[in-house]
């Protein structure tokens, strides 16, 4: 298979687009920060049945950290992401400098807020975060221009402020939500994985079982939605993780659940932290 095109620069970028635009060759786009591992690799398989053409970016996106997050150690490994791209069909990868996607600098740069959305769950412990997301994805989409953009679920909230940013902005682009790729305990892949120590990685799953338990009560009938999530909260107290929320939402608003209706579609999502690591996961209800 061919080796995708590793771009730098915005001229660059354009060039390779148009002449695809010209051919009338749809783009299908995979936004990350690096680090690939399955998970993003999922999406890129997913993105090559969508377009004949397949755009990566890796960019680790200063305007979505907190002052106090870890920006400066976020790990990068573009050799290796390359590498693992080679194999998987991507046409070209585009890895920006700061001063490629920010023109202005970070601190004069346009932002763009999705309110109602970004305050709420990891939105409340990291103020600012879904503006830096909204902003970078916005600036990408308009470089790159796809028809299709992929984000996977382990990030739900993202995914939601995404869409109501395209939904909002009525921009030209569907986007697909992928599943979650997990390690055989369960445990979500993330790029923050790598953080955690030995004695870590072993108790990490604890999120994703707990999550697993409150759909379990869900199935036995319960709607206590306060009583299961202080329930789940002192589970993960109980196994060394200092959590962050759970919470039971509408699996399209992320609105609080009604205990009353019938037949709703639930997300499951959960925050917690583990020694220095922070680590998300959600779950759908009733599974898929
Ligand atoms: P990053 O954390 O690198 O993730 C890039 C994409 O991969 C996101 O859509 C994320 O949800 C997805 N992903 C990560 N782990 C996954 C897993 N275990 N299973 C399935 N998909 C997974 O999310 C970001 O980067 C950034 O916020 C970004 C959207 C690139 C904007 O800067």
């Amino acid at each position: 298979m061919r080796e995708p095109l590793l771009v730098r620069e915005r001229g660059d970028l354009d060039e390779a687009l148009s002449r695809w635009r010209r051919m009338e060759e749809a783009v299908a786009f995979v936004p990350t920060m690096g680090n690939l591992h399955a998970g993003h690799h999922r999406l890129v398989e997913r993105a090559r049945t969508f377009a004949p053409r397949v755009v990566v970016s890796i960019f680790v996106n200063p305007t979505q950290f907190g002052p106090n997050e870890d920006y400066l150690r976020y790990p990068r490994t573009l050799a290796a992401d390359l590498a693992g791209l080679a194999s998987l069909g991507v046409d070209l990868v585009y890895v920006p400098e700061v001063a490629d996607l920010y023109p202005l600098g970070v601190d004069q740069a346009t932002r763009i807020e999705v309110p109602g959305l970004s305050e709420i769950l990891c939105g409340a412990s990291r103020p600012g975060h879904f503006a830096g997301v909204a902003s970078v994805v916005l600036r990408l989409f308009f470089a790159i221009q796809p028809v299709v953009a992929l984000f996977g679920e382990k990030d739900y909230q993202q995914c939601a402020v995404i869409r109501r940013l395209v939904s909002d902005l009525r921009l030209p682009v569907a986007i697909e939500r992928v599943p979650t790729v997990r390690d055989t305990d369960g445990l979500a892949l993330s790029s923050r994985n790598q953080y955690l120590s030995a004695e870590e990685r072993k108790r990490a799953p604890e999120l994703y079982r707990t999550l697993e338990t409150l759909a379990l009560a869900l199935d036995a009938g319960r709607r206590d939605f306060p009583v299961l999530e202080q329930e789940a909260l002192m589970r993960l107290e109980r196994s060394g993780l200092v959590p962050d929320y759970v919470a039971v939402r509408a699996e399209e608003t992320l609105a609080g659940p009604d205990p009353a209706a019938r037949g709703a579609l639930y997300r499951i999502l959960g925050a917690a932290r583990l020694g220095t690591t922070r680590l998300i996961d959600n779950i759908g209800w009733p599974a898929a």
